[in-house]
């Protein structure tokens, strides 16, 4: 039992010693007894009143009889001799509103802080001149993006030391050539950090700033989107201990000058991207001091390359951070003398060792290591061994730890973060690891071959946040999970049962977001209760199980969910009327199960944020509703291989992210997944071991006849319309060919007829169309042999006659693409058309040669240039021309006049509009 008398003296001491201090510091003494001046006075309530609303904290300040003594006040002291405030420390009060120039009266002031407030300047900082005596200046996060003058303004207070401006909005500092002409002030402290200042290293910032190479001893100007190169002049900075650049957009190498800075202790330039060069001038650091004084290094994602520098001059080194480089070379002999090393970063690098207990065995104080994600560096440790750190953070993922699972990590009971993914394990999960460990956050140990039962977490890892343990061979039923789950993927393993458990141990409401159990054999309904408790869900993948049953109608309540995959199982029913209350949701892939009923008018009513919409072989039917066309974002619509009939609505033409150019925003489809992820790098090339997660918004479409699965990243490229093996009838609507940026159409195993419309070729960028097995009559449209990058064609099995028109286009298509289309002739047919029409053909053809020679005898590129141009007026050339390339098997020439009879497609139509 605790003692509570014992608690509230003690308590009721250390106010009587707070109050004591208090008093100390703002009443007693010397100051009291001359008073603050009038004018101090009245300028601090004049400040204090056009704040925007009272503050409880200023209570103290006022003007009444019994406040007479401002420097009495909160925040405010005042000189011992002549009581003039020297000092005014408003710092983090949530002050709002203005600052009121009234300020500049107090003229004996020497520290300011208006810091972490809610304040603003609205015009200039010109009452700040007026503080001659200002040593120490805090306005962090002031809104200051008016006061043009500020550089102007602090650099004329000449014995400011402290300078503090981060977060301020700052607009980029006006040209005032009388800067260069103002003695230097003693500037020791400068931080600009977060202001994205956006101007050149070349700028005036830049000169003004190495005034102070002689004093500067911490300079942050992170985040400012600084661009060019690394000015030298650093490198005089001889007293400089701390040193922030990143965050800004600077280039090029490293400034040779840099090893002169033999007092620093703490290099960020981290986050410049375009940093490079090698690492190699940090031994200069040390060459004069013996010892170098660096403690801290953090220069990851950029792009330095060659080898790690010798760490072991620097013996004072906490933190090394490079990761995100290309840094190659091995990595042990630098690391082994490293006493005082807490943090170690180099994952996302090309680096290749093998790593043995010896060159850990001195890091006694490493907390965090990661090695994550390079060449190939792999673990050499026997299972017996007992490491001298302990750490909190350890990723190895893709360290070649397998195939036994490393059983030195027993010893490390107090991991927060653990990732071993991608290590080729091919072991059960040991007995040990169930062993509680209370402060496990994220654990990975996806894409190994673990095998056996799934542990239960739930008890072993209480604060579990994360969990993946994707791609094994994970078998058994579902465990309890840990009720504090956000995101969870047991995706690619070979369980098996019902989930019905494992929703029985997640209390509401549940704060998972990603849910991923595809590709494994659950079974069984999806129960009411358990959905109604993911509330906070934003991706539920469950796609190829073998759940049925219906969508229970508390789907509804999941009001956050983006991507909803349900394909490959046997869901049966109605689609739950609830469903509508998803608006959030962008992937819908309801594919392969055996959904029934009316295709539902409110899904274009209501899930208007959908740009992936898959309901492909199941039983639906009812017509295409139009509301359909309001999914204005829409990239993929697949209806295919249900019972749908009726016409093909020809508002479809409204779906615009299907026209050429329109950004369909698929991006945001990734949005999580990159706070899964954590921090790949763009430029990284995956090996075998993707550890993206591939399918979390990967989607399976036919495209040209095969499954494809789309990943994300993919989606952006491609708009695609599938509405095969149903029963439409009708026309094809004209209207489809202003949905200029579609890839891909399907229309085939449909009761369509009429003729195929003429201007399907403004579909620009069409690669493949089906419109086989229809009723479609007439001739095939000219038109069609404007396609530029049609690589798949099926007009097999309808009505169509006459020639099929002569182009690379259509006659590189195999004869399957037009059989079953009694009346159809000429190549690639076998039947022969009318010989008139024939002889036309050669002749084109030969006058197209000869051309073309004449063109090889006047050098290939006039030939191709000029042949090209002609090639705009005579459209049955440009196609004899693409036949050629063809033929001769000139792909790189043939893509090239691919492109150029793209733009002038483009450019044609531009000028027409
Ligand atoms: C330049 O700075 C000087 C000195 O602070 C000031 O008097 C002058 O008005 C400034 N000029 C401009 C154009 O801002
Ligand atoms: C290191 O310092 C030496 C002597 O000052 C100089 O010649 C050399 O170029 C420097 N090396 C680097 C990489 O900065
Ligand atoms: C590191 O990369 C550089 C060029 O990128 C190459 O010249 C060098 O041989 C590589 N070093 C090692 C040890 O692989
Ligand atoms: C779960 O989360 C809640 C709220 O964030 C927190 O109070 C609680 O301590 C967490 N539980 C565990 C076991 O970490
Ligand atoms: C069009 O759809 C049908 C039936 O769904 C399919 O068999 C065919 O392969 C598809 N065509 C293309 C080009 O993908």
């Amino acid at each position: 039992m605790i003692d509570k008398g014992g608690i509230s003296l003690k308590y009721v001491n250390a106010i009587v010693v707070f109050l004591v201090l208090l008093h100390m510091y703002f009443g007693a003494g010397d100051y009291t007894d001359i008073g603050c001046s009038e004018r101090e006075r009245r300028a601090l309530v004049d400040f204090k009143n056009s704040l925007d609303f009272e503050s409880k904290w200023l209570s103290s300040w006022g003007d009444e009889d019994e406040k007479k003594e401002c420097c009495k006040w909160q925040g405010v002291k005042c000189s011992n001799s002549a009581g003039r405030v020297v000092k005014l420390d408003l710092k983090a009060h949530s002050l709002h509103g203005k600052i009121y120039p009234s300020l500049m009266e107090l003229q004996y002031l020497e520290y300011l802080d208006l810091s972490s407030n809610s304040l603003h300047e609205d015009q200039n900082l010109k009452w700040l001149s007026h503080l001659s005596d200002l040593q120490y200046l805090d306005l962090s996060s002031v809104y200051l993006s008016t006061a043009n003058d500020w550089l102007t303004v602090v650099s004329g207070l000449r014995k400011l030391s402290t300078l503090k401006l981060s977060t301020c909005h700052l607009p980029p500092p006006t040209l005032n050539t009388s800067l260069y002409l103002i003695n230097a002030s003693p500037l020791v402290t400068l931080d600009l950090g977060q202001n994205y200042l956006y101007v050149p290293t070349s700028s005036i910032l830049f000169q003004w700033l190495f005034k102070f190479n002689t004093t500067l001893v911490s300079l942050d100007l992170s985040s400012n989107h600084f661009y060019g190169l690394i000015p030298s002049a650093f490198g005089k900075m001889m007293v400089l201990r701390e040193l922030d650049l990143s965050d800004n957009q600077l280039q090029g190498m490293i400034p040779k000058s840099f090893g002169n800075l033999f007092s620093l202790k703490a290099l960020n330039l981290s986050r410049n991207y375009q940093l490079n060069g090698s690492l190699v001038f940090l031994h200069n650091f040390s060459s004069c001091a013996n010892n170098s004084m660096l403690e801290s290094l953090v220069l990851h994602s950029n792009s330095f390359s060659g080898s790690l520098p010798d760490f072991s001059v620097f013996p004072l080194l906490k933190e090394i951070d490079l990761h995100n480089n290309k840094l190659n070379g091995s990595l042990t002999t630098s690391i082994r003398n490293l006493f005082e090393l807490e943090t170690f970063d180099v994952s996302y690098n090309y680096l290749e060792d093998v790593i043995s207990e010896l060159h850990l065995s001195n890091l006694s104080k490493l907390r965090s290591l990661d090695l994550s994600s390079n060449s190939n560096i792999s673990l050499n440790l026997g299972s017996n061994w007992v490491p001298p750190f302990n750490l909190e953070f350890l990723n190895l993922r893709s360290c070649k730890l397998g195939p036994k699972f490393p059983n030195w990590l027993a010893t490390q009971n107090n991991l927060s973060l653990l990732d071993i993914s991608c290590n080729e394990i091919s072991d059960t999960i040991p007995k040990w690891f169930e062993d509680s460990t209370p402060n496990m956050h994220y654990l990975n140990l996806s894409w190994n071959q673990i095998h056996g039962r799934l542990p239960n977490l739930s008890k072993k890892f209480p604060s579990l946040a994360v969990l993946d343990m994707s791609f094994n061979f994970f078998e058994g039923r579902l465990p309890s999970f840990p009720a504090n789950l956000t995101i969870l993927n047991l995706s690619k393993n070979i369980i098996s049962g019902s989930i019905l458990s494992s929703c029985k141990t997640i209390t509401s409401p549940s704060l998972l977001m990603y849910l991923d159990l595809s590709n494994n054999q659950l079974s069984g309904v999806l129960p009411d209760y358990c959905v109604s408790k993911w509330t906070s869900l934003q991706i539920l993948n469950l796609a190829d199980n073998n759940f049925s049953g219906e969508i229970p109608s508390s789907v509804g309540s999941l009001r956050q969910i983006q991507t909803l995959k349900l394909r490959g199982n046997s869901f049966f029913g109605e689609l739950p009327l609830s469903l509508r209350y998803c608006e959030k949701l962008i992937f819908m892939d309801l594919g392969n199960n055996k959904f029934l009923g009316k295709v539902p008018a409110w899904i274009g009513e209501s899930l208007l944020a959908l740009r992936v919409l898959i309901m492909r072989s199941n039983k639906f039917n009812g017509s295409i509703p139009s509301s359909l066309c309001g999914l204005t974002r829409l990239c993929i619509l697949d209806l295919s291989q249900n019972s749908i009939f009726g016409n093909i609505p020809h508002c479809l033409s409204k779906l615009t992210s299907m026209y050429l150019g329109s950004s369909n925003g698929t991006k945001d489809v990734d949005g999580f997944s990159y706070i899964f992820i954590n921090r790949v790098p763009n430029n990284w090339v995956y090996g075998s071991c993707t550890y993206l997660n591939t399918h979390a918004n990967s989607a399976a479409v036919v495209i040209k006849g095969g499954v494809l699965v789309i990943h994300s990243s993919t989606l952006p490229f491609l708009r695609l319309i599938d509405l095969s093996g149903n029963k439409l009838t009708g026309k094809i609507p004209g209207e489809l060919s202003s949905l200029s940026g579609l890839t891909s159409l399907n229309l085939s195993r449909n009761d369509l007829s009429g003729e195929i419309p003429q201007n399907m070729d403004e579909i620009e960028e069409l690669n493949s169309l089906d419109l086989s097995q229809n009723r479609l009559s007439g001739r095939i449209p000219m038109s069609m042999c404007n396609f530029s990058f049609l690589d798949y064609l099926d007009l097999s099995y309808n009505n169509l006659h006459g020639r099929i028109p002569f182009s690379r286009s259509l006659s590189t298509f195999s004869a399957s693409a037009f059989i079953g289309n009694q009346a159809l002739c000429g190549p690639p047919l076998t039947e022969n058309c009318p010989i008139e029409a024939t002889s036309n053909r050669t002749r084109h053809g030969d006058e197209f040669k000869r051309w073309f020679k004449v063109g090889m005898g006047m050098g290939f590129f006039i030939g191709f240039w000029g042949i090209f141009g002609s090639l705009c007026l005579n459209r049955t050339w440009r196609h004899a021309y693409f036949l050629f390339l063809y033929k001769v098997k000139d792909w790189v020439l043939l893509r090239l006049a691919l492109y150029i009879a793209r733009l002038q497609t483009r450019f044609k139509r531009n000028n027409n509009h």
